[in-house]
């Protein structure tokens, strides 16, 4: 299979090409594909993934096809397959998906445009992973024997089950920090109070209330007392560490609004990496870096 589907089969050297890319994108390496077209399939709801895409295709001269699936015949019933190979038949060079099925791309093996997965139920998200690791690379310039901890709804988390994996072999620490209920093994657990004064990184996740098979059983100011980060717990954080969150945030819920654009937090950073860490997967796709990728 050609794209780029999870970073779990990819080896650390690939994983640092592509983010040593989005640097040289971000200090301002031009690439750029004249004539070719890549088109967004988003089945589930977002902003930053799906319009950075966007921007990362225009920054490379790539023509972006505005795709409405409401309005296209994903709405009669045509399965992800039959919509991907149409859109290979009008000559994308390249096809995002967002989906809420695990592993969607399981069916997209005959496929022969790079696929790149733009968030997979609550598998993987490795555009997102990717510029979490660049936003920390920019910061402290490596990340072995860095501690991180992922603090909040970890069992409803693609960002979270995606970026344990790869920190743990990039030789990060990594722990998760959540309530009983939202706590998995993607991670040992720590208190979120040791956490916030121990750890480099404080990766907050969305309490994702739309996943939920059942209402919170605390209120949204409860939640935030015990689990999120206040202006108080934000006051004692490490000297040198930073917030991260992969947004949207629920201010007042998993982070104090007052913390959103604080000194240390890299919220917006994030978002602005993420067009260049599309940029550098895109460009590499197209340069058959992801060719014959295996998916076990
Ligand atoms: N972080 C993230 O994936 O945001 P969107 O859902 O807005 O794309």
């Amino acid at each position: 299979m050609k794209g780029l589907f999870t970073l779990r089969v990819l080896t650390i050297d690939q994983i640092m090409e592509i983010i040593n890319l989005a640097i040289k994108f971000k200090n301002g390496l031009v690439k750029k594909y004249p004539g070719q077209k890549m088109v967004n399939l988003f089945y589930e709801n977002s902003t930053r993934t799906q319009y950075s895409f966007q921007v990362a295709m225009i920054n490379l001269g790539i023509a972006p096809l505005a795709v409405d699936l409401e309005t296209s015949s994903v709405k009669k019933g045509e399965t992800l397959y039959d919509t991907v190979r149409t859109f290979q038949s009008l000559g994308v060079s390249g096809v995002v998906i967002r989906h809420i099925t695990d592993r969607f791309y399981e069916d997209l093996r005959e496929i022969k445009v790079p696929i790149f997965n733009a968030g997979d139920g609550k598998s993987d998200h490795p555009t997102q992973t990717l510029l979490d690791l660049m936003t920390i690379y920019e910061e402290f310039g490596k990340f072995e024997g860095l501690k991180i901890a992922i603090v909040g709804d970890v069992t409803h988390s693609r960002v979270a089950h995606g970026a344990a994996e790869v920190m743990k072999r990039l030789g990060l620490e990594v722990y998760v920090s959540s309530p009983p209920q939202y706590r998995d093994d993607t991670a040992a657990h720590i208190e979120l109070d040791e956490a916030i004064e121990t750890c480099d990184i404080i990766n907050l996740l969305r309490v994702q209330f739309e996943r939920h098979a059942h209402e919170m059983e605390m209120s949204k100011e409860e939640y935030h007392r015990l689990y999120g980060l206040t202006v108080e717990r934000q006051k004692r954080m490490k000297k040198g560490s930073i917030i991260m969150h992969p947004a949207p945030i629920n201010r007042g819920v998993e982070i104090a609004s007052e913390c959103a654009e604080c000194e240390n937090a890299r919220i917006y950073k994030q978002i602005e990496n993420g067009v260049y860490v599309r940029m550098a997967v895109i460009s590499l796709a197209l340069d058959g870096f992801f060719d014959n990728i295996e998916i076990p």
